[in-house]
């Protein structure tokens, strides 16, 4: 797919996209909405699929859970994944449960050599058994662990290097962590190999002062439209999109945001 902008393509918008086909590069869509339906969800998902290019991004892969590898979960993906032709597959460096319990929570994995393992492992069997290259989203967190013997660029370069997977850039996490935990948002972008970055995520969050919690439910803020500038000015045009997931606006919002998002895509 050429680099264009994007959208995320959420469920109050769904009809308005099919009767009006506004001009929108690609939507990325929750892969979990529609994975485990096979009534009105997956039709809505053909009609827009026939207009546009459709990337699928979940949140269920758990690739930092000790669980293993659950393959009954791959195949239900593969056969959605295959049937829609996405442009690409992505989900994030974290565990969301253990011991077949979902949390629904984006959790953090420790940055140790033992992690590091277990994640490529899993990225791995991940890929084999889709027959396609992964895209890894860098996670926003609000804990570190004490035992940590990586930074957090370190082990996701480390990882991006031993999978050959490649890095979903969300713009907003690396904002939000940093603030978190105080390290130089700039200095993690600069960091990453231009080439690794499939994908860029931006997206509104809530500063609690001392805190920084990625809500999904708001506006971008100006200092992370500074941060994607920054971003594009070190990797050149990269393809990108708009996560709002709570607070939903009207459409017409959403393509205000798709436009300012443009203008800076293309500048
Ligand atoms: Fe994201």
């Amino acid at each position: 797919m050429t680099v264009l902008p994007g959208l995320g393509l959420r469920p109050p918008h769904y009809q308005e996209v099919i009767q009006t086909s506004p001009k929108i590069g690609w939507f990325e869509i929750i892969t979990e909405n529609f994975l485990f339906s096979h009534g009105n969800a997956r039709k809505v998902l053909r009609k827009i699929r026939e207009q546009y290019p459709i990337v699928s991004h979940g949140v269920s892969l758990n690739i930092g859970s000790m669980d293993e590898t659950d393959y009954a979960f791959l195949g239900t993906l593969k056969e959605f994944v295959d049937e829609f032709e996405f442009e690409w597959v992505s989900d994030h460096l974290c565990w969301t449960g253990i011991g077949g319990q979902n949390s629904h929570d984006l959790l953090p994995v420790p940055y140790t050599e033992e992690s590091l393992d277990h994640c490529e492992k899993k990225i791995q069997q991940a890929q084999e058994f889709l027959k396609r290259v992964l895209v890894i989203e860098n996670p926003s967190s609000y804990l570190e662990f004490s035992e940590n013997s990586f930074s957090e660029k370190e082990f996701l370069i480390k990882l991006q290097q031993r999978t050959g997977c490649k890095l979903l850039l969300d713009v907003n996490n690396v904002y939000v962590s940093a603030f978190n935990h105080k390290y130089d948002a700039k200095d993690f972008i600069s960091s990453l190999a231009s080439d690794s970055i499939q994908q860029i995520h931006l997206a509104g969050h809530s500063n609690n002062g001392d805190h920084i919690i990625d809500t999904h439910d708001d506006f971008v803020i100006d200092e992370v439209w500074k941060l994607y500038e920054f971003t594009l000015k070190e990797h050149g045009l990269i393809s990108s999109m708009i996560e709002w997931d709570a607070n939903i606006p009207s459409f017409d919002t959403l393509v205000s945001e798709y436009k300012k998002m443009e203008s800076i895509l293309f500048k």
